[in-house]
């Protein structure tokens, strides 16, 4: 065990409320709340270093919250049935308070990504807690019908920008989280819808030059494609698709010997390296027997934990957009750290390439 594994582990921990939710940031501004998307790897990691209790309670928590947005999501599934427009406050949130509620500032909610998160999260949860798919199951439920009737509805993607479009990781979410719950209970999806989903990716999100696209109609690469492959299983590692996407992303977004932007045109505190990105890269290298590359990666992140042994959202080494760094400092403050998602991928990228020592 490392220093930084169990500091990682202590802030991940401290970072829970009692009731479950993980706080994104403890320190930064607007990150006092708990998202699905980070909440699921943080979960995921707490699994990963055996600290089940803390991703069991996080599930609960969710389970817990959905299912009191029931009503909600029949009034919505009831209009969308009758041919109306919902409204933005229609949708389900991308991020609760820590007890559950929706908060007071205004955010870019409507994301469906987190939601298909969960559900694949919840199903590797599983093992470690007998008896628990009764518990989350009327949830699951819920969740399934959300994302059956909206998953072709535009919806801002994991880094809540780009309302009006249709994005690739968001479906490959979908996708994953899916077929997870057909895993374990067929009956509770659509039987094709899953592959819908993949058909759909296949023929509209994939750019002239072979590589999956940013999102439909914009043949950027985003760092968030490395998830069609792991975990999300949409394709195949070895997928020439996939290859050329991850070539794609490693010429235009990974900085050698440093980190991963999110896609070039960020400017989100400047459009920095993402260690939570570095290390899904780096899951990547050690799938593909790149162990090298991987553990590059992973000294990498390790490197960016601060005196206290504290990591970041981003690093402002060397910022794609510089001119917008200011800008974000006056509006929010300095960016986020420490960040659990950060710390959650760091431990779940060291676990990986220790068991496959
Ligand atoms: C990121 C999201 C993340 C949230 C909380 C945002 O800046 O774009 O992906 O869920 O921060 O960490």
């Amino acid at each position: 065990m490392t220093q930084l594994h169990d500091i990682s582990i202590q802030i991940i921990r401290a970072g829970q409320a009692p009731g479950g939710g993980y706080v994104a940031s403890p320190t930064f501004s607007q990150y006092g709340y708990s998202w699905l998307r980070d909440g699921t790897w943080i979960a995921y990691a707490m699994d990963v270093v055996g600290q089940h209790d803390s991703a069991h309670r996080f599930y609960q928590w969710v389970a817990r919250t959905l299912t009191a947005y029931q009503p909600q999501v029949v009034a919505l599934l009831a209009k969308i049935a009758r041919g109306e427009t919902p409204a933005e406050a229609d949708y389900l949130p991308t991020r609760f308070t820590l007890d559950g509620g929706l908060g007071s500032d205004a955010w870019t909610d409507f994301q469906l990504d987190g939601y298909g998160t969960w559900l694949w999260g919840a199903v590797q949860h599983l093992p470690y807690a007998p008896n628990f798919w009764s518990e989350i199951r009327p949830a699951v439920a819920l969740t399934v019908d959300y994302l059956a009737a909206l998953w072709q509805s535009p919806n801002y993607d994991c880094w809540e920008e780009f309302r009006d479009h249709i994005h690739t990781s968001t479906l490959a979410a979908l996708y994953g989280g899916l077929k997870a719950v057909q895993s374990v209970e067929p009956t509770l999806v659509p039987s094709k819808l899953p592959d819908q989903i993949r058909d759909f990716v296949l023929q509209k999100g994939v750019a002239t030059e072979g590589h999956f696209m940013k999102f439909l109609g914009n043949a950027e690469v985003d760092a968030n494609l490395l998830w069609t492959a792991v975990p999300y299983g949409l394709v195949d590692i070895h997928d020439p698709i996939f290859a050329k996407t991850l070539a794609k992303i490693e010429r235009d977004l990974y900085v050698p010997g440093g980190g991963v932007y999110r896609y070039r045109a960020d400017v989100y505190f400047g459009g920095g390296e993402w260690p939570l990105l570095a290390a899904f890269l780096g899951l990547i290298y050690s799938e593909l027997g790149r162990r090298t590359e991987a553990e590059n990666i992973l000294h990498w992140i390790e490197s960016q934990a601060n005196a206290h042994g504290e990591m970041p959202e981003q690093v402002a080494d060397h910022l794609l957009a510089p001119e917008h760094f200011d800008g974000w400092v006056a509006r929010w403050g300095t960016s986020a750290c420490p960040l659990l998602w950060s710390h959650a991928m760091y431990l779940i990228l060291k676990a990986k390439l220790e068991a496959t020592a």
